[in-house]
């Protein structure tokens, strides 16, 4: 008979990072990243059962896709060599948000915010930042919400809040930022002024489109949130 209420001392160690950089950083680099992977799988799951739910009372689904991905050592090393961090673990911990990243799209604006609404509402989920480009748009015609959330991870003896990036944006949006995406890491090709203006052009398209699909969700009684 095992009894589950009785811990080894062993097994009480706590086996996840403790930001002290003078132990080994490969080994706390692998933790940082499992706890992570650990908190992307979390949201995704909280996601896929608020998208289940809502396609039950509502017969249509607020997510069109969810897709994520855990930040590779290369774009985190040129993350922190551009802010001028140490490389050290309590560095990387407190000031890259974007180790864990989850994308969800939807099919209208309105769908944006709901799922923003909800996620907000989850217990384990604190929202620490809202970056809300869908109101204020970047200069070049980038529009997503985008909210950094702290998701409070349960592990075998403790719990801990793991930082998530998470965009949220319509089809329309993520055509453009996809497309843009691409275009602008073009190698060997500038990007000039005529391209910058095309792209912030076709955002507005985008941008006008999803306002009139928005009414015709209206006048389609979708709008049911
Ligand atoms: P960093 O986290 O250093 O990138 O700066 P920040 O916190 O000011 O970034 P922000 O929250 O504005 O954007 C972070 C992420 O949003 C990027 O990594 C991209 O995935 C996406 N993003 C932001 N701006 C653009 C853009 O102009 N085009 C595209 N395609 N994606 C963008
Ligand atoms: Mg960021």
């Amino acid at each position: 008979m095992i009894e589950i209420n009785e811990f080894d001392e062993e097994e009480d160690e706590i086996y996840l990072p403790q930001t002290i950089d003078y132990l080994d950083i490969e080994k706390q680099y692998r933790q940082l990243m499992f706890m992570h992977e650990a908190a992307i799988e979390q949201v995704t799951a909280k996601l896929n059962i608020l998208k289940g739910e809502f396609q039950f009372s509502n017969d249509r689904n607020p997510i069109s896709s969810i897709c994520s991905r855990i930040k590779s050592k290369e774009s985190i090393v040129y993350k922190m060599q551009k802010k001028g961090l140490p490389f050290t673990i309590s560095a990387l911990m407190e000031n890259i948000h974007d180790i864990a990243g989850v994308r969800v799209i939807c099919p209208f604006i309105e769908d944006v915010y709901y799922v923003a609404r909800m996620l907000a509402r989850q217990p384990d989920i604190e929202i620490l930042e809202v970056k809300d480009y869908i109101r204020d748009p970047k200069e070049n015609g980038y529009r997503s919400l985008h909210l950094i959330v702290s998701d409070n991870v349960m592990f075998s003896n403790t719990s801990r809040g793991v930082t998530v990036e998470i965009q949220i944006r319509t089809i329309a949006m993520d055509f453009w930022a996809s497309t843009e995406h691409q275009l602008r890491y073009k190698k060997d090709k500038e990007f000039s002024k005529a391209a910058h203006d095309t792209l912030k052009h076709c955002a507005e398209l985008m941008a006008e489109a999803d306002r009139e699909i928005q009414d015709l969700a209206g006048d389609f009684d979708l709008n049911q949130w």
